[in-house]
């Protein structure tokens, strides 16, 4: 998505898709009212939430189409939802040929900054362009890049045109990303993953160091190669760092569960819904994605993403139930079921981490299926040792167009992952609490004094079914989170 910002008048802009956004039943525009309050009312468009209507105009505005689309009532409010709007606005129009889009870019929405309003718009614009076609055969290979083009009179053109750039720079992470994350199990395994972090990383200054089989046993990543035992492609634990301009302080690390495809190994997952396993990568999608934008944007602080790789498939090399391993960290572990790989590919990681010596660690995982049954698919939880630090990342997600929730971590969950025969087990002895209960396993591989959280993305890392925002496929969760917290540190 091209995208501009001009503070000549929205009038003057001859383009083919004007974006009105509705809220509280009212177009958000200066000028036009009556116009767009009739087309309302005549074609019933109430403004609910990601509700959207195209209309050729018949040379009554300069833009051809105006497409409406509804924030619902601003007692709702989110970024979340202006961000998604812009998709679906986009979306919608593209549905109509339309590929050039202006919308007023100095509305006045008074529960956030002309800047937030004009990087919020850009950033759910550029995503409801995306669609992954990669395979789709039918499709023509070249299609003309669409644009936005923000008009207005701002406040502040400088500090607008600055949140536009900031925008472009993580759109395209996200959108880059995202044909990663949308391989499936056959064509991204973790080879695949490490030449194309090396790639990114080489494009944009970070940089990039992959552990093969070799070496993880060397550094005794014996969790992390017990989830690949069973599969004919290799682990790899894959490094990228970005050097911040402040180069005394401490780097914050972030960490990202990347099983290539999930079918539980030897405790095979049953059939029904097992193909979308292929998006088990995406705690280290989120990581891939925000460590691009982070490498272009530049912030102070050091960052360091760690995507820990692997396939969990059964075999005759497979980690039997009952398999006992040694991690990294030194603590043992009785590996009950092998379909809770993610927790042993992070525990490596996460001790891994702790030689970079870090201010803090954040990890991102699709780990449990209980996080769908507490939350459903509107937010992630988090899971952590610090509660300052997990609000802050609640926070983070908010202005971010995310969502977060908070679960507790006490010492009882901690009882609850203590094995029999070794230190730990895998799964909880009594088989509640899953979510928690995996990230009190987590918990034993961070000390109390370095803040760390784990986010549950299980719920929100991809749609399954084509929403007005974006078609089914990976949401990249995350990312928009860690660059929020990374760009306020
Ligand atoms: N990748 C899955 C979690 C998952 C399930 C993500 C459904 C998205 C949708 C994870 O590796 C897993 O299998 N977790 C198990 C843990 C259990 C065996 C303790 C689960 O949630 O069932
Ligand atoms: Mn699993
Ligand atoms: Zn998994």
């Amino acid at each position: 998505m091209k995208l501009t910002l001009t503070t000549r008048p929205l009038d003057a802009q001859a383009v083919e898709g004007w974006i009105v956004f509705v809220q509280n039943k009212k177009p958000l525009v200066n000028g036009n009212g009556d116009l767009l309050t009739e087309l309302m009312k005549k074609s019933n468009f109430s403004g609910e939430f990601a509700e959207t209507a195209v209309f050729p105009t018949f040379g009554k505005t300069k833009a051809s189409h105006i497409i409406l689309a509804g924030l619902g009532k601003a007692s709702a409010f989110q970024i979340q939802t202006l961000e998604r709007a812009a998709a679906a606005a986009v979306r919608a129009g593209a549905k109509a040929g339309i590929t050039r889009f202006v919308t007023e870019g100095s509305v006045s929405l008074a529960t956030i900054p002309e800047a937030a309003f004009v990087h919020t718009v850009a950033r759910g614009a550029t995503w409801g362009s995306y669609n992954f076609e990669t395979f789709k055969t039918g499709k023509k290979k070249k299609r003309t890049e669409p644009s936005l083009t923000l008009a207005g009179s701002f406040k502040n053109a400088a500090t607008c045109r600055r949140a536009l750039a900031t925008a472009e720079i993580e759109s395209q992470a996200l959108l880059a990303t995202a044909d990663l994350a949308n391989l499936p199990g056959n064509l991204a395994p973790p080879q695949k993953i490490a030449i194309w972090a090396a790639k990114m990383a080489k494009e944009t200054g970070l940089a990039c160091a992959v552990l093969n089989k070799a070496e993880l046993k060397k550094q005794n990543c014996n969790a992390l190669l017990s989830v690949a035992a069973g599969s004919d492609t290799d682990a790899k634990i894959i490094t990228l760092k970005y050097q911040g301009t402040d180069s005394k302080a401490k780097p914050v690390v972030l960490v990202g569960k990347t099983i290539t495809f999930d079918s539980g190994g030897i405790s095979l997952k049953p059939g029904k819904g097992m193909s979308w396993m292929q998006f088990d990568k995406c705690g280290g999608m989120a990581v891939l994605a925000a460590m691009q934008m982070v490498a272009l944007l530049k912030p102070k602080p050091s960052v360091i993403g760690i995507l820990t790789v692997a396939e969990n498939m059964p075999s005759g090399g497979a980690t039997r139930p009952g398999d006992i391993i040694k991690s990294r960290s030194g603590k043992t572990i009785e590996i009950l079921n092998t379909d809770a790989e993610g927790r042993l590919a992070l525990c490596d990681a996460l001790d891994l981490a702790l030689t970079h010596k870090p201010a803090a660690i954040v990890d991102l995982a699709t780990l449990t299926g209980a996080v769908i049954m507490a939350l459903g698919h509107t937010a992630a939880a988090v899971v952590g040792n610090n509660h300052e630090f997990n609000q802050k990342l609640v926070q983070c997600a908010e202005n971010a167009g995310e969502r977060l929730w908070e679960l507790p971590l006490w010492e009882e969950h901690k009882d609850d992952m203590k094995g029999t025969f070794a230190d730990l087990q895998n799964i909880s002895k009594s088989n509640t609490a899953g979510t928690i209960t995996a990230g009190a396993f987590l918990s034993e591989f961070v000390p109390d004094n370095i803040p760390w959280a784990h986010l549950d993305i299980a719920g929100t890392a991809w749609e399954e079914t084509p929403k007005a925002w974006m078609a089914p496929g990976a949401t990249l969760f995350g990312a928009r989170t860690l660059i929020e917290w990374i760009k306020g540190l």
